[in-house]
C-alpha cells in the first residue's frame, strides 16, 4: 500500500478543520513539514490534539513575521550558512564610527545634561522586558527586582520616578493625551506580572493611559538544519515555541501605530532601555543633547571596551559603496579585524590602553521622524540570526531544537546610509551596571576577571555613582571599604540614595546640596525623597532618612547626624534569607535611623 501523504491525513480528519487551517497545512507541507502530521493517530482519534495543532500552528502563522512559511525559508538559509560557517560580515571593512566621548565631570557634560532634560520633553521610552532572565534565576520578574536595599525601590518603580522626574524638568505634564510615551515590551513570560506590578501601585504615578505593554509572541523551534517545525518530545500535537528576541520591540511599535502618532504630536526621540540597569538615567540626558547636536538618527549609548571584552562593539562597516553602523558581537569583531584592518585582531590602543571600538550597552537613542520612516518601510523587521548547538563537528544535528532570533541593536542594519548612525561614549560607572547573572555565574566572571553583573554589584554601582558625583562636586565623602558579598570582591561607599524626583542631572544636585558642608561617613546611608530638599550643611556619620512631599521644601541647615545607622552584612552560606538577599549576598542590619519626614507641604529648616 502507497504511504500516504500528510495532506491526505488531514483529509482523512477533514471535519476537524477549517479550510484556512487545511489551506495552512498544505503550504507547510509544501514547505517540507510533512513530518508534523507523520506520527497523527489514525483518523477519528485523537481530535482535541490534532484541532490544537491546527489552531497552534494558525496562530503561529499570524504572529511570526513573514507567517510560517516565510520563517521557515528563512530559516533554511540561515541554517545552511551556520552549517557551512559561513561569515555573515564577509567583505565588509571595520572603522570606528562617529561618536562623542563624555567626561561627566566636565562642564561640557553639566551643559548637556541641561539641554537633555528639555529634549527629554520631547522623548518616549521604550522598556524591553521579556526576557525570561535564565541567567539571573529569579522567581519574580526582573522589573520587580529591587534596584538597591536603601530606597528598596524596584526597577520599574525607578524608571517610572525618572521618567516623571525628566518630563516634570522640561514642562511636560503627564495628563491624558491619547497615546503612550512609556512602552513596555513584555512576553507570556512576563506580561501578566508586569501589569500586576503596575495596577498594585498605582503605576508609579503615571497616568494610566501613558503606558502601553507590548507583549511579543514567540516563535517556532527547529528540530534540525531542514528547518523542520519541532514538535514538543511529549506532546506529537503541539510544536515548541522559544522567544524571537528583544528585535521583536520594533516589529510591535510599527504594529501598534504608535510611533506615527509621536511623529504627528511633535516626539522627537525614542529611547529603549533594559530592564535591570539602574544607571541608564543618568546617562540619557546627556544622550539626547548628543543626539540633537549631531543630528543621529541612531545613537547607541556605549562605555569603553577592554580588546576582547565579551561585549558588542560598534563599528562603521564598509563594503564597496554599502556602509552600515552596528553592533558586531565580540566573537566576530576579532576574525574580522584579523582579516581585514588588523592583522593582530582585536587590540588595546596603545594610547588609550582601550579597544577603539566602543562596546555596545543596547541602550539606544532614535530620532522618531526617521524612526518612523523606516518601519514603514520594513514593517519593523530586523535581521534575524541561528545559533543552533550542534551535536558534533559534522553539524549534521542539534542538541536540543533552536529557533530564528533577532535583536534590538540590529535596527541600524535596515536603515539608509545617509542616516546618521553614531555613539555616546559614557565611562562605565555612569551608565552601565545591569543585574543578569545569578551568584555562582557572577562569581565565574568575577574571577575571569570580567563585570559580574550580578545584583551585588547592580546595587553598590549605584552607591559608587552617588558618591563620586558628590565627591567631584566637593563633598567630603570617605573611600570606600572592601567587602566580600557572595564570593565576589566589592567596593563599599557610603549607601547614598536619592529619588529622581530630587535630582536628575549633576547640576540639580549641585544646586540642592552644598557639597562643600556635605561629611559623610564610609559606614553612613543617606536617603533623600522628595523635590524639595536642600542640604546645606551635614555632617553624618550613621543613617538619616529625609523624606518630604511635594510642596514641602526642606532646608537642612548645618545638620550633625550620629548613631548607630545601617550595616551591609554579609550573609553566611545557609543562613535564612531572602531570595533578593541571597542574590545579593548580604543583608542590611538597621540599628538606628533619624528619620526627617513631612507629608504636608509647607516651609522646613532642620538645623538639629
Ligand atoms: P538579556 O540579555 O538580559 O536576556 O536581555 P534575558 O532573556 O532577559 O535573560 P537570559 O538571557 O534568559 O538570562 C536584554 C533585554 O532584552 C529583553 C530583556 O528583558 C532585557 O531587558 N528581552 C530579551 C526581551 O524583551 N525579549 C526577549 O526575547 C529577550
Amino acid at each position: 500500500m502507497a504511504t500516504p501523504t500528510p495532506l491526505s491525513l488531514v483529509d482523512a480528519d477533514a471535519s476537524l478543520f477549517t479550510e484556512g487551517e487545511r489551506a495552512l497545512f498544505s503550504d507547510l507541507f509544501a514547505a517540507g513539514q510533512g513530518h508534523l502530521v507523520s506520527s497523527w493517530a489514525p483518523p477519528g482519534q485523537d481530535d482535541d490534539g490534532k484541532r490544537r495543532l491546527a489552531k497552534q500552528l494558525t496562530r503561529l502563522d499570524e504572529t511570526t513575521p513573514g507567517g510560517l512559511v516565510g520563517y521557515v525559508k528563512r530559516a533554511k538559509v540561515l541554517l545552511e550558512a551556520s552549517r557551512h560557517g559561513e561569515n555573515a560580515l564577509e567583505g565588509y571593512t571595520p572603522e570606528v564610527p562617529p561618536g562623542s566621548v563624555l567626561n561627566c565631570r566636565s562642564e561640557e557634560f553639566v551643559e548637556l545634561e541641561e539641554a537633555g532634560t528639555v529634549e527629554a520633553g520631547k522623548a518616549t521610552f521604550v522598556l524591553v522586558a521579556g526576557g525570561l532572565g535564565e541567567r539571573l534565576g529569579y522567581s519574580g520578574i526582573k522589573l520587580a527586582l529591587p534596584s538597591e536595599s536603601a530606597r528598596g525601590t524596584c526597577f520599574l518603580k525607578l524608571y517610572a520616578e525618572h521618567i516623571l522626574a525628566l518630563q516634570a524638568r522640561s514642562g511636560w505634564v503627564d495628563v491624558e493625551r491619547g497615546y503612550a510615551t512609556f512602552v513596555i515590551m513584555t512576553s507570556d513570560d512576563t506580561h501578566d506580572k508586569t501589569r500586576e506590578l503596575l495596577v498594585e501601585n498605582d503605576y508609579f504615578g503615571l497616568q494610566p493611559t501613558s503606558i502601553a505593554l507590548l507583549k511579543q509572541d514567540k516563535v517556532p523551534c527547529l528540530a534540525d538544519n531542514r528547518a523542520s517545525l519541532a514538535l514538543s518530545s511529549d506532546d506529537r500535537y503541539q510544536v515548541q515555541t522559544k522567544p524571537h528576541g528583544h528585535g521583536d520591540v520594533h516589529a510591535l511599535l510599527h504594529g501598534s501605530g504608535l510611533v506615527k502618532k509621536w511623529v504627528v504630536h511633535g516626539i522627537k526621540w525614542v529611547c529603549f532601555f533594559q530592564d535591570t540597569n539602574a544607571l541608564v538615567f543618568r546617562a540619557i540626558p546627556a544622550s539626547l543633547a548628543i543626539s540633537d547636536r549631531m543630528g543621529f538618527a541612531v545613537n547607541s549609548l556605549a562605555v569603553p571596551r577592554k580588546a576582547k571584552e565579551a561585549i558588542g562593539a560598534i563599528c562603521k562597516l564598509k563594503k564597496g559603496d554599502e556602509t552600515m553602523t552596528l553592533n558586531v558581537e565580540y566573537n566576530q569583531l576579532d576574525p574580522l579585524l584579523r582579516s581585514t584592518v588588523s592583522p593582530e585582531g582585536d587590540v588595546d590602543d596603545p594610547q588609550t590602553g582601550m579597544s577603539p571600538y566602543p562596546g555596545n550597552i543596547n541602550q539606544l537613542i532614535l530620532s522618531v521622524e526617521d524612526y518612523y520612516e523606516q518601519l514603514e518601510a520594513t514593517k519593523g523587521h530586523v535581521p534575524e540570526f541561528v545559533n543552533p548547538k550542534y551535536k558534533d563537528a559534522t553539524k549534521t544535528s542539534f542538541k536540543s531544537p533552536t529557533r530564528l532570533e533577532c535583536m534590538m541593536q540590529d535596527y541600524p542594519r535596515t536603515i539608509p546610509a545617509t542616516h546618521k548612525v553614531g555613539f555616546t561614549l559614557l565611562e562605565v560607572w555612569v551608565a552601565y551596571s545591569p543585574v543578569k547573572n545569578s551568584p555562582a555565574e557572577a562569581m565565574a566572571k568575577a574571577a575571569a576577571g570580567n563585570p559580574s553583573h550580578s545584583a551585588t554589584t547592580g546595587e553598590l554601582d549605584i552607591y559608587r555613582a552617588n558618591c563620586n558625583v558628590l565627591r567631584h562636586l566637593g563633598a567630603k565623602i570617605e573611600d570606600p571599604e572592601e567587602q566580600t558579598f557572595n564570593g565576589i570582591e566589592v567596593e563599599v561607599h557610603p549607601r547614598i540614595v536619592w529619588s529622581p524626583s530630587f535630582a536628575c542631572t549633576i547640576q540639580e544636585v549641585s544646586k540642592k546640596v552644598d557639597c562643600e558642608d556635605l561629611r559623610v561617613s564610609q559606614g553612613s546611608t543617606l536617603v533623600l525623597e522628595g523635590e524639595g530638599i536642600s542640604i546645606r550643611g551635614l555632617t553624618l556619620r550613621g543613617a538619616l532618612v529625609i523624606r518630604a512631599v511635594s510642596g514641602a521644601k526642606v532646608t537642612v541647615k548645618g545638620l550633625e547626624v550620629e548613631n548607630g545607622g545601617w550595616e551591609w552584612v554579609p550573609l553566611v552560606y545557609g543562613e535564612e534569607a531572602s531570595e533578593e538577599e541571597k542574590m545579593r549576598g548580604f543583608t542590611v542590619v538597621k540599628h538606628a535611623t533619624r528619620v526627617i519626614e513631612f507629608d504636608s507641604p509647607g516651609e522646613y529648616t532642620i538645623e538639629s
